[in-house]
């Protein structure tokens, strides 16, 4: 079957308030046409056609993509006339689904499912049964249940309007009529628009079969088009990932007081404690401990690892078995191997720090390479940068970096070798050797400390 998706993101979303075009605007972490372009996706359409209008070159940069296919709206005249725009552009499709950019949870199984029940000669529609469906268009029946037209809000009748059964908006068109039908329809209603909805009952009056979906979930057919709802959908999600968590395997202490925004794979055993943000890719295996506060971006976290509260990682491979923080920062580049320890007020960017290594305190380490069982002294800096250029500093196994150390970089320390607290080390310093790099202590005796000045 030849599948075309259609997606309507023209319109402005005046109730953001917002320099943003709507369909921009986030839900965890990603646009909501983001979303909505990822869910298309998985159905392995020929072709995403994204109908834009509102903030139109903001949107195709932001999310471009050699899949889709931009299709400017240049009025909007209506959700009917907005499909029509991309009809030029569908070929021999068995079937359009059309889409809507500003509602982002819908399901790529619920979209499969209404795909598969129209098939390529029946129209399919997703409805929504609700307690209260104020503002959305009506699913009329006959006597005998049979679909026989959508009702906008604003064009029903009073008896029309108890009706609880809503249109999403979603739905699957049939390829050989779209053209058709969106071609014919007409303004000729309470909004002066051009309803998409209207084919509905130009495919009762042409006898094709109408195939009726629900969402498992009501939160997949909501949209945004204000900031509370926005933050809705945006609980709701969160929601959703927190119970994928657990499922999986990770004990949670407050599923509602953990975000994630990007693709977060976990193993099992696993415990996060509150306030944890997991940003981009962040792989968790088996057994790893999250303490309070963390923000952890585009990092992987090995077997048996803790992390302690308020540190942050980015760019991270934490090795098995390593013990991190509280308050330590995880820069870009960072790999740690197994057992490493990072303690409180530490930073590393570009370091790659050897087994059993350990900065327990104060210290930064850039453009690093520290071998195996390291002891790094507290308040150490490796002095990477000259204002122009970074430098690495090498430092072999069994290193022992006394307190206060400033590491002169390009430097080489030696396996086994030792500094002296407080040294500013600038030369490499040789295998085994103790390098001391600091003015040596003068000492006067009965030393007399000076009196207040009287006046
Ligand atoms: C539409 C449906 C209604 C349904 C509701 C669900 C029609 C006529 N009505 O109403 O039955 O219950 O959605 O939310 O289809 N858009 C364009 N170009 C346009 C017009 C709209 O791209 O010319 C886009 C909007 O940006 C939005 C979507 O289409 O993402 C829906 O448009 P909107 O005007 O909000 O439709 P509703 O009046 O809510
Ligand atoms: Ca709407």
């Amino acid at each position: 079957m030849i599948l075309d998706i259609v997606i309507l993101a023209a319109g402005q979303g005046t109730r953001m308030r917002s320099a943003l075009p709507k369909v921009l605007h986030s839900v965890a972490g990603k646009s909501m046409l983001g979303h909505v372009i990822d869910c298309a996706r998985a159905l392995s359409p020929r072709l995403i056609h994204v109908v834009i209008g509102h903030g139109a070159d903001l949107v195709r940069e932001t999310l471009d993509g050699n899949d889709l296919n931009w299709v400017l709206q240049g009025e909007q005249l209506g959700t009917g006339h907005a499909v029509a725009q991309a009809l030029p552009y569908i070929i021999d499709a068995d079937q359009i689904l059309v889409l809507y950019g500003d509602v982002p949870l819908l399901r790529s199984d619920t979209l499969q499912r209404l795909s598969n029940q129209a098939g390529s000669s029946t129209l399919g529609l997703l409805t929504v049964t609700m307690d209260d469906p104020t503002g959305y268009g009506r699913i009329v029946r006959n006597g005998a249940g049979q679909v026989q037209a959508i009702v906008e809000q604003k064009d029903a009748s009073a008896k029309q309007l108890l009706i609880t059964e809503a249109n999403t908006g979603i739905m699957a068109l049939p390829g050989k009529q779209a053209a058709d039908w969106l071609t014919s329809l007409s303004n000729d209603n309470a909004q002066r628009e051009y309803y998409l909805t209207d084919v509905v009952a130009l495919a009762v009056a042409s006898k094709t079969g109408i195939e009726v979906a629900q969402p498992e979930d009501e939160v997949e057919v909501m949209g945004a088009n204000n900031r509370q709802q926005l933050s809705v959908l945006e609980r709701s999600f969160q929601a959703r990932e927190a119970l994928r968590l657990m499922t999986e395997g990770v004990t949670l202490s407050d599923p509602a007081r953990l975000d994630v925004r990007g693709d977060v794979v976990v193993g099992r055993d696993i415990f996060m404690d509150i306030n944890v943000v997991l940003e981009g890719l962040v792989t968790i295996e088996d057994n790893v401990e999250i303490g309070p506060n963390c923000v952890i971006r585009n990092s992987v976290i090995r077997r048996g690892s803790v992390i302690k509260a308020f540190s942050h990682l980015d760019g991270a491979d934490v090795g098995e078995g390593c013990d991190i923080g509280p308050y330590a920062r995880l820069r870009p580049g960072t790999r740690l191997g197994r057992g490493a320890k990072v303690g409180n007020f530490v930073e590393t960017k570009k370091a790659d720090i050897g087994a059993g290594s350990k900065i327990n305190h104060l210290s930064y380490l850039g453009d690093a390479v520290v071998g195996e069982q390291v002891n790094i002294g507290a308040g150490t800096i490796t002095c990477n940068y000259d204002g122009v250029n970074k430098f690495v500093t090498h430092i072999g196994d069994n290193v022992f970096i006394g307190s206060n150390t400033a590491l002169v970089a390009p430097l080489k320390v030696g396996a086994g070798a030792t500094t002296g607290a407080g040294s500013t080390i600038t030369q490499d310093v040789p295998t085994g050797a103790l390098a001391v790099g600091r003015s040596r202590q003068r000492t006067i005796e009965n030393w007399q400390r000076p009196l207040k000045k009287s006046d």
